[in-house]
Formats: structure tokens, sequence, C-alpha cells
């Protein structure tokens, strides 16, 4: 099991004629490279098609596949949130891939961002009895009613990547280290600007934060602030906006053009007498995108602004490339959906899974296992945990195309693999 994502992956991106040459060496990583190639062309086009047909795609959407049946013929439900923000499409696809590689037969819905149709898409994979779920909520807080339908029919429940409110219904959480991504960043524009040792020189930052609706998005956006707010307590770090507080620069539904309408208004208003703009924390990728758009579009500077990002997305790495993107944090979801697969057979095997899933797994990447961060308000759940990295124009060769997890063109631009 060990290094079988990498190995999908590296499969998948090399030429075709290799595939068989990868399976070969063992049958796990046989039909995972041959479905990881399909996955992948299908989040390609799933990533470049219009919003449109994502949501008419997504409103149709259930899939059920796979009639390999060495898990017992046992189904998972999978609930991701849209098509539209980039990751989910990867989410799906790894998701689905590997479940449907240890023999389950896996139903996949997207719900175009609408948390009602989330809560339909769930009634129906509960109507199907699905033998477990894996939800990545639209509004954390929105779901327990349905959740607890779920557990009524006894169908366990893991919560992906975003933590689900008020339901005991969850038995576990699959995620990155939230907090740490927001620490990132803002180390990262701490270490850009040198602040520990500007002196009297002062620099000017604005933040832009996640979708209220999403409980990582209050993680992110503290990790981050926790970091800058000292600075901005001693002076160094000035907010010409005034707007510090999560409720001020959050953003609904990370959506890309509200975040670079809010930034537009934010250049007008405070930017536009030729005051420098040296920072912009953002959250995730999405609303990076709008804020670079803003700033091309409505900042009279002209120098270098400093922007983080999240994810990984395609836009966002060819803006890293091209210099208008300063870094992203990268989470590797091919390794989260591993996890989900891994501690699901346990789940369904009738164990409790605790720290011990990490030594007997053999991943080749890190985890932790953390039973006090995360309380959904019935009490903590407790939570596998990977490991986001840091990525910039310099190291994105090493740490996204050399593992496996993008393909660079001839251009220097990178496309993500499955
Ligand atoms: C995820 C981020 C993502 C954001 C918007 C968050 O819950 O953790 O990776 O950028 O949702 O899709």
């Amino acid at each position: 099991m060990k290094k079988r994502i990498v190995s999908t992956l590296l499969c998948t991106a090399m030429a075709a004629s290799l595939f068989a040459g990868c399976g070969s060496t063992a049958s796990t990583s046989t039909s995972a490279s041959g479905s990881s190639s399909s996955a992948s062309s299908a989040a390609k086009e799933e990533s470049t098609s219009s919003a449109s047909s994502e949501a008419a795609d997504e409103s149709a959407e259930t899939e059920a596949t796979s009639d390999t049946a060495s898990a017992g013929g046992q189904t998972i439900g999978i609930s991701m949130p849209t098509k539209s923000l980039e990751r989910w499409n990867r989410d799906g696809s790894y998701l689905q891939d590997q479940f449907e590689k240890a023999g389950y037969k896996v139903e996949l819905t997207y719900s175009d961002n609408k948390s009602a149709q989330q809560n339909n898409d769930i009634e129906g994979l509960i109507a199907d009895k699905v033998d477990l779920l894996v939800v990545a909520a639209i509004d954390g807080e929105a779901l327990s009613q349905v959740l607890n339908e779920a557990k009524d029919a006894g169908i366990p429940v893991i919560a992906y990547d975003r933590l689900i409110m008020n339901t005991d219904a969850i038995s576990y959480y699959v995620s990155f280290d939230n907090y740490t991504v927001g620490k990132l960043q803002g180390e990262f524009v701490a270490k850009q600007l040198d602040l520990d040792n500007a002196g009297d020189k002062t620099y000017n930052i604005e933040f832009t934060a996640g979708d209220p609706a999403d409980n990582n998005a209050t993680f992110f956006f503290n990790g981050a602030m926790d970091v800058l707010k000292p600075y901005i307590d001693k002076g160094t770090l000035k907010v010409p906006s005034g707007q510090t507080e999560f409720d001020q620069v959050a953003t609904a539904q990370w959506d890309t053009s509200t975040a670079m309408k809010r930034f537009q208004n934010i250049l007008g208003s405070y930017y536009s007498d030729g005051t420098q703009l040296d920072a912009a924390v953002c959250s995730n990728d999405s609303t990076a995108l709008g804020v670079t758009q803003a700033i091309e579009s409505d900042y009279a500077g002209n120098n270098n602004v400093i922007i983080t990002g999240q994810d990984g997305d395609e836009a966002n790495l060819a803006n890293i490339v091209d210099g208008k993107q300063t870094m992203t944090v990268y989470k590797a979801v091919a390794n989260e959906a591993v996890v989900t697969l891994d501690l699901a057979e346990a789940m369904l095997n009738g164990e409790k899974p605790d720290d011990s899933l990490i030594s007997k797994s053999g991943w080749d990447f890190d985890c932790s296992y953390d039973t006090s961060s995360y309380d959904n308000g019935t009490g903590v759940i407790p939570s596998y945990l990977l490991v986001p990295t840091v990525v910039t124009k310099d190291n994105m060769d090493k740490e996204l195309v050399d593992p496996g997890y993008y393909t660079k063109d001839d251009k220097g631009y990178l496309h993500p693999v499955g």
C-alpha cells in the first residue's frame, strides 16, 4: 500500500505506453494506474468546462460505478460540494478511484454549492442504502438533520476536509492541519517582508478569507492572523481598509468574482491615492485569483504585491509561474483520499480506528491523529490531519512535478494529474 498514490500518479503522468510497465509491478497499481488515468482526464475536462454546464451536470449527477466486488459489494456514498471550485474535482476523482480499486462500489454526488441540494443528494444516498458516507459539507451547520437520518439507518459518516457541525452522526474527520495552512501563509509574508528586521519601516497588507459556512475558513484566517497580528499591533503592518476581523474579510462560497469585487472596492477606497499595497493574504486560490484580477485591473502601483493562496489550482500555479501570485499552500488531496479509504475500511471491518491506523497503514506521507482540535458542538471529533506544504515558483517542480501530482508543459506551466 505504501507509495501507492505516488506510483499511481507517476504512471498517469507518463506516456500511455508506460502504463503497462507501471502496472506490472503489482496488481493494485495495475488497476490504479488505469483508472487514475481516466479520472485524470475527466477531472481536467471538468475543470475547463463552463460554470453553467457544471451546474447542469451537478444537479443531475449521481454516478454508480464499478462492478469489482472484493469489498463484499459494499457501496460508499461520496458527497462533494461543487465542481466549480477546482480542488473538489480532484478529490472526487481520487476518492472514487481509491474506493473502486479496493473493490467498493461508489456513488459520487456534487451539489452545485447549494446546501439544500446537498441535503437531497445525501438523502438519496441514504435511500440507496450506501454502507458508509464521505461528506465534504457546503454548509457545515446545515447537515445535522440528514446525517442524523444516516445515523438512524446505521450508516457511519466521515467528515471529509470540512468539519460538519452539531451532529454526533460523525465518527471521524479527515483533513489537513487547517490552522497550519494559515500559519504558513502568515509566516511566508513575515519572511518575505522581513518584518522582524523592519525597524521603522511599515508595510500595507489586506486580508481575504473564505466562506463563513465552511468551518475551515476561520482556522485558515486565525492561523495567518495569529502570526501577523503582533506586527499589526506594533505598527509594522498597517491595514489601510481597517478590515481585520474574519466577518469583514470573508468571501461567501469562496467565490472568485466576489473576492475580486470586494478587493476592487478596497483598492478604489484606500489605495487610489498612490498608497502602496505590499501584501494580500488570501486564504485559498479561488479567492487569490479574484484578488489578483482586482490588482491587475484596479491597482495603480507597480510593485510586486505578495499574494498568498492555497490548493495549487491550475490558474494560480500559472500565475505563480508568471509572477502574479507569490505562493500557494499545497495539500496533497490524493493522500487525503488514501487516508479516507483506509479509515473507511477499518470502520467497515468493525474496528475502532485510532492513532494505530497511521502506523499500521504504511503511508509514505505524514499524518497525525488529533483528539483535541475539532469540536463540532457535540464533542471532539477524532481527526486524521495531513501536512500542508508551501509552494513557490522555486520549489514547484520538486513539490508538485517530481512526486507526480502535476505535469509540466514545455512553456513551464503545470497541469494537475487526477
Ligand atoms: C478547503 C480548501 C478550499 C476551500 C474552497 C476548504 O474547505 O479546505 O482547500 O480552497 O474549501 O474550496
